[in-house]
């Protein structure tokens, strides 16, 4: 999908991926035929429910599924033009870790628990740019230190379980950016944290992005963090793109009837991971019981006006595309 005939090319271009899971009911698509992209320099989101695919796209990209329940089954994953689903694995680890940084929810999944932190963020210094250990260790101190972690020396000499879970999530981001990557892939990188925390950590990552210039795929479940730092947004529902638009537009000329839920339910507060949405019934389905037809008519109870048949996916104004199911949609918008 091309969302702006006047743009650059993009830095990474995820196009027609689906993407499944192995479960009781076999292998199922999580990701269903998503394309989404981001260009250099940009902040692009990724908003829905918990459990709608976000992170199996962001992850299916890098090819950090979980194994051996997650696979890719079709579409490709451009980065600066070359298939990062079909390069082999010593590319692909080569531009993942000097090129795109990943960010994690959940710091101590991504940290090692018996390494000192300054040796984690050492490690892709001396692996990717060479840098010489005494270098590395002193480059991973000054890291520590713009990621504004206190006493950075001491802390590099820690290891994670001593750090607050604030301080592990700045420790991820160190190593993350360690490199300077053109891209950075954040999964809820503040999910896990309280809500001041939440906020000086993703004020660091703004800070950060803007001077090294990089991209950034923010995935949250949170349209209030999205609208805080994203240029552009995606929204997912049921492992597909419901909605796409530049975050100004998305906002003011919301189109999809998930899209206005969200919205809504932002609006009222800081949304609890799990709960329903205010104003919808029921729960983001398993994907065993995905319809093929419109699925957020099907998470309303009510019968699909295309039937069994995907709705189309379409502009509707410029940069502004939407699934257009006629009971979803507003009338074609005109502004
Ligand atoms: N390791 C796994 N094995 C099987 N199913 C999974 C696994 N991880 C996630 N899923 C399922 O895949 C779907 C998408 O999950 P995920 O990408 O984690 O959603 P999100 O990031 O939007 O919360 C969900 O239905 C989830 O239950
Ligand atoms: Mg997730």
């Amino acid at each position: 999908m091309n969302t702006n005939n006047t743009s650059p090319a993009p830095l990474l271009e995820i196009r027609h991926l689906t993407t499944s899971f192995a479960g009781d009911h076999g292998a199922l698509p999580v990701v269903d035929d998503v394309s989404l992209s981001i260009p250099p320099g940009a902040c692009v989101g990724i908003v829905g429910e918990s459990g709608c695919g976000k992170s199996a796209v962001a992850m299916s990209a890098v090819r950090l599924l979980p194994r051996p329940s997650g696979r890719i089954l079709a579409g490709q994953a451009l980065f600066r033009g070359q298939d990062l689903l079909s390069m082999p694995t010593r590319q692909l680890n080569t531009i993942r870790g000097a090129h795109i940084g990943v960010i994690f929810q959940e710091a101590m999944q991504a940290l090692n628990p018996v390494q000192r932190i300054g040796d984690q963020i050492a490690e892709p210094l001396i692996r990717h740019l060479g840098l010489g250990e005494e270098e590395a260790h002193a480059r991973a101190v000054q890291l520590l230190e713009a990621v504004r972690v206190p006493a950075p020396a001491q802390r590099a000499r820690e290891y994670p379980h001593t750090l607050s879970g604030g301080m592990r999530q700045r420790a991820m981001i160190a190593i993350a950016l360690a490199c300077r990557p053109e891209l950075i892939l954040a999964d809820e990188p503040t999910t896990a944290l309280d809500t001041t925390v939440q906020q000086q950590v993703l004020a660091l990552l703004r800070d950060l992005r803007r001077e090294l210039g990089a991209a950034c795929l923010l995935i949250s479940h949170n349209l209030g963090v999205i609208a805080q730092n994203c240029d552009f947004v995606y929204v997912m529902y049921a492992g597909r793109v419901v909605e796409c638009a530049p975050v100004q537009e998305l906002f003011a000329h919301p189109q999809h009837a998930y899209t206005r839920a969200l919205l809504a339910a932002t609006i009222r507060s800081d949304m609890p991971r799990k709960s329903p949405l205010p104003g919808i019934p029921g729960n983001v389905p398993d994907p065993h019981e995905y319809a093929s037809g419109c699925r957020f008519c099907q998470r309303m109870g009510r019968q699909a006006p295309l039937g069994s048949e995907r709705p189309p996916f379409a502009e509707i104004a410029p940069g502004h595309f939407a699934e257009l199911c006629p009971a979803c949609c507003n009338e074609a918008i005109s502004h």
